[in-house]
């Protein structure tokens, strides 16, 4: 099964990819996460996105399509994948029906996740995450119990660089410039399945559940 999650910053992408990924036994492959391993990695990569990310504007889908067509490609990606981020522009969407009709691939479902915008920035700029093991937190609904304090391994609990507010209202300016004509794209196709992202992640993920084929 091949399925794509599209949303703005926020809307849950990585929440509901991580929860079907796990029920469906097929792997997540987030942008997002490849691009900030390679950034802290300091590798060629990294170092060509970097600035990118710290501006919540969106890197070259030259250098997109290389990395996905590459992670795609991998033998774990066989039996499907979970797209989380992954195709951002008609440029991007157009390279991966393209990867696809060559390896005689469909695209099974794609599900489209949306919040508010003023919900959607709540829920992003309280975002916090451990930098040694990586736990989630979040400063109103998930604190850890001593500020700035990882619960299970006492390592730093940091920001995202690109969840500051100014950063994430512009991310959300691009989504709807650059990312939202996927809406389109896959509706003409009858791919396209909208889902509110504004109910809890059970919630949403249950109703995910009940549209897929
Ligand atoms: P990326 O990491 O993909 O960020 P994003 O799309 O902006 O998505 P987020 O991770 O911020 O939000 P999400 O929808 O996944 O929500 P989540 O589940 O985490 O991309 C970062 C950057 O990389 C881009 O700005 C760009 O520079 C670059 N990039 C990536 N892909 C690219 C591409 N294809 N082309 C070009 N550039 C690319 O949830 C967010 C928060 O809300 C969490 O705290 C979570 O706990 C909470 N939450 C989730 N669901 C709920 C719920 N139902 N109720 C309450 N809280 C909830």
């Amino acid at each position: 099964m091949r399925i794509l999650l599209i949303g703005p910053p926020g809307a849950g992408k990585g929440t509901q990819a991580e929860k079907l990924a796990a029920h469906l036994k097929i792997p997540r492959i987030t942008t997002g996460d490849l691009f900030r391993k390679a950034v802290q990695n300091k590798s060629p990569l990294g170092l060509k996105v970097q600035s990118y990310l710290e501006k919540g504007a969106l890197v070259p889908d030259k250098v997109v399509l290389e990395l996905m067509e590459e992670r795609m490609a991998k033998p774990d990606c066989k039996e499907g994948f979970i797209l989380d981020g992954f195709p951002r522009t008609v440029g991007q969407a157009e390279g991966l029906e393209k990867w696809m009709v060559q390896r005689e691939m469909v695209l099974d479902q794609v599900f489209a996740l949306d919040v508010p915008e003023e919900e959607a920035v709540l829920r992003i700029s309280g975002r916090r995450q451990c930098s040694s093991c990586g736990s989630a937190y979040h400063t109103r609904y998930h604190p850890p119990k001593k500020e700035g304090v990882c619960d299970p391994c006492g390592g730093k609990v940091v920001q995202r660089k690109d969840d500051e507010e100014k950063t994430v209202r512009h991310r959300l300016k691009v989504y709807s410039q650059e990312t939202a004509p996927l809406l389109h794209f896959y509706g003409k196709k009858g791919l396209l399945k909208k889902v509110d992202g504004s109910q809890s992640p059970e919630t949403v993920f249950k109703n995910i559940g009940s549209l897929i084929k």
